[in-house]
């Protein structure tokens, strides 16, 4: 309503204005004037209003609209000037609608002696106001719908990859790890969508691996069980065996179990490693004496093949470690250089620090490891000759358990080697592994 009271405030001053050139036309009353009736009509024209000049006694002296000159009016904004006050009031005429009355009082050395009166309509304004409000509404109805829009779209933009996501997870939980979902853009959604397309990959991998394994232990185990079947049978086939004859299949026999036994061993030392992550059994261990404990233990095995073993260390070097595992991962690396060593080879095994990294090294001048074998010989089972494998009762375990042991202790193992001249395994473990520095 700042329209209408800005009108009112406009037609207050019109009547102060009027009422300011009244006095200057006259003397002591309002009386019927020239001066005053061109005055009215003048003002009327120009601000589309209709001016009466009243005299005290409630006389119409002036209508600029020529109607009411002469009678008498009698209206409460009226008669409140005649009392001295300004009053505006707003009505609702039948004939002229939204109306507002102005009266101001013609005030003469302090004694009122009449009043101008204004009528104003104010019906524009209300158009005006209609108007506005409906260009108003019609302005927030296309934002609603520009805003409705644009909330669609991005929605439509947020819910499809998710929906799509929720399709894949639905997939992928009945069994289908061949699904992905398909990657677009490069904001949160897309990198959700990229790290679930790695998970699966990973989750595909992990039960690729176990349906190996599975297999692979299936087809070890079932290798010298049906060695076992194939012995025994022949011997309860045959009538009058002789003794020896026995003794020859039991001793077989007997080995072929030994050999189940050492992968079930093997297997059930994996196992426990699997389990036992975060149980590992730290002692502060000076890793020389390791080394010299296992050496003494291993050293029949080399004397036996007249194979060298040697011992290198430049100092004392202790760490926080599980023993037994440790001592397990390298009995099992140095075993194998002596078992992949023929007769009359050495063995060099060597202690030091390198940078903040404790380094085991142990070189032998074995057989050797084809390259396109190393990057599988840490994998569980594999083994580079599988029939030389046999004569030398490996199951492939070995290096596995080592490896799985040497990475909770955050360490790594790595080999280098050439066929017919050698091996080297190394082992790096961090100074401060189990806490220690
Ligand atoms: N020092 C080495 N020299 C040559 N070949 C090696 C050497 N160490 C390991 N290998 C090869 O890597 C394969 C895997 O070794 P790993 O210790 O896992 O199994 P394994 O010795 O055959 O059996 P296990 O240790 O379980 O009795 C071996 O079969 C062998 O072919
Ligand atoms: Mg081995």
């Amino acid at each position: 309503m700042n329209y209408i009271n800005q009108k009112k405030v406009h037609l207050f001053t019109q009547g102060n204005i009027i009422a300011g050139r009244v006095i200057s036309v006259i003397n002591e009353e309002i009386v019927e004037n020239v001066g005053i009736e061109d005055l009215t009509k003048e003002i009327s024209k120009d601000l589309k209003i209709r001016v009466l000049i009243i005299n005290s006694k409630g006389v119409v002296v002036s209508d600029s609209y020529d109607v009411l000159k002469g009678s008498i009016l009698r209206h409460y904004e009226l008669e409140e000037s005649l009392k001295g006050k300004s009053v505006a009031k707003q009505h609702n005429l039948e004939k002229y609608g939204r109306t507002m009355y102005v009266s101001v009082p013609i005030i003469l050395n302090t004694k009122v002696i009449g009043a101008v009166f204004i009528s104003a309509s104010l019906e524009d304004i209300y158009k005006n106001i209609g108007e506005t409000m409906r260009s108003f509404l019609y302005l927030s109805f296309i934002s609603l719908l520009i805003t409705g829009f644009i909330s669609f779209i991005f929605a439509k933009l947020i819910s499809t990859p998710i929906e799509e996501l929720t399709n894949s997870i639905i997939k992928v939980h009945q069994g289908n790890l061949e699904e992905r979902v398909e990657v677009r853009g490069n904001d949160e959604l897309s990198n959700l969508g990229s790290s679930f397309n790695l998970m699966i990959t990973r989750i595909a991998q992990v039960e690729q691996q176990r349906k190996d394994f599975v297999a692979n232990v299936s087809h070890e185990l079932r290798t010298p069980l049906s060695a076992v079947k194939l012995l025994s049978e022949s011997l309860l086939h045959q009538d009058h065996v002789k003794v020896e004859t026995y003794r020859e299949f039991l001793t077989d026999i007997d080995s072929e179990v030994d050999r189940l036994n050492k992968i079930i061993e093997n297997l059930l030392a994996l196992v426990d490693i699997d389990k036992g992550k975060l149980i590992l059994d730290y002692q502060i261990t000076y890793i020389n004496y390791l080394i010299e404990n296992l050496i003494h233990s291993l050293k029949p095995l080399a004397d036996n093949k007249n194979i060298e073993l040697l011992f290198y260390e430049k100092e004392k070097i202790h760490a926080k470690l599980d023993q037994i595992k440790m001592q397990q991962a390298l009995t099992n690396i140095i075993h194998n250089a002596i078992k992949y060593t023929p007769n009359g080879g050495k063995i060099e095994i060597s202690l030091y620090m390198e940078y903040e990294d404790i380094v085991i090294k142990i070189e032998d001048n074995g057989i050797g490891i084809p390259e396109e074998s190393l990057p599988y010989i840490f994998e569980r089972f594999y083994r580079v000759d599988k029939a030389r494998a046999r004569s030398t009762g490996g199951t492939g375990l070995g290096l596995a358990i080592s490896h799985q042991i040497i990475s909770l202790h955050q360490g790594r193992i790595e080999v280098s080697s050439e066929i017919n001249k050698g091996t080297i395994f190394y082992i790096r473990l961090p100074k401060d592994v189990g806490g220690l520095s």
